[in-house]
């Protein structure tokens, strides 16, 4: 077992070189992006918001991995269910299963959606949390999908919030229905966070 020691600074090694490959702005024209689980090959599209917040990255990085807190300022992700042991963003760790209730992709339809943290990387460069679709193996063959968060530090007080999912995989057209609703609701979800940082700060 002489790896061992060196395993942690693989695994950091590998989450920094991930941020520093990660895109700092939404596409041009609605184009597919990268995530660091999937990467870009079978991207079928990707849904992009982002917005700059008055606030450092690790405010906004707390309001959003706060996920008991979401009904309070969440109108797209509405509620999420988490594992019993999990009250706070302290309590978040990767791998952690949730299920999200969303509203306004389908007019007058609420709907859910399982997801696994991937990435939870307050100390990157820059700052960035991702979760994955995770409906299990069947479904996962049909279509992945991974949420990314960047929070660049524009060094003057504010935060350049990047959001996107890409969708992978021919089971990702039936999504693409939906694209137009999806893109709206990013935008719809990075106003409501600024919203919510910027108000916690006053
Ligand atoms: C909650 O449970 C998960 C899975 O058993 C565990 O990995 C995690 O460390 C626990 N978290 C806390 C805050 O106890
Ligand atoms: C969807 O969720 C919103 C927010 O919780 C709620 O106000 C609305 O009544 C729900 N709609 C349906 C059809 O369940
Ligand atoms: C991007 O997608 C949105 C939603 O589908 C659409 O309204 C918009 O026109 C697209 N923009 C470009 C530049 O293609």
């Amino acid at each position: 077992m002489w790896l061992s020691p060196w395993l942690p600074l693989t695994l950091l090694i590998a989450a920094s070189s991930n941020a520093s490959t990660l895109p700092l702005n939404c596409a041009p024209n609605n184009g597919t992006m990268t995530t660091p689980s999937f990467g870009t090959t079978d991207a079928v599209f990707t849904a992009c918001a982002q917005i700059t917040i008055n606030s450092s990255p690790s405010a906004v990085y707390d309001v959003l991995l706060d996920f008991p807190d979401y009904p309070a300022w969440n109108t797209f992700v509405y509620s999420v269910d988490l594992p019993s042991n999990v009250s706070s963003a302290e309590d978040v760790y990767v791998g952690m299963p949730m299920k999200l209730h969303t509203s306004g992709l389908l007019l007058g339809i609420n709907s859910t959606s399982d997801e696994r943290i991937t990435f939870l990387e307050p100390g990157a460069v820059p700052p960035f949390v991702a979760w994955r679709y995770d409906e299990g193996a069947l479904v996962g063959v049909l279509m992945n999908a991974e949420h990314v968060t960047v929070l660049e530090d524009l060094g003057d007080g504010t935060t350049n919030c990047v959001s996107w999912e890409t969708y992978y995989g021919a089971g990702a057209l039936l999504t693409l229905t939906l694209m137009a609703n999806l893109q709206t609701e990013f935008q719809n979800q990075v106003s409501d966070l600024k919203g919510r940082v910027e108000g916690l700060a006053t």
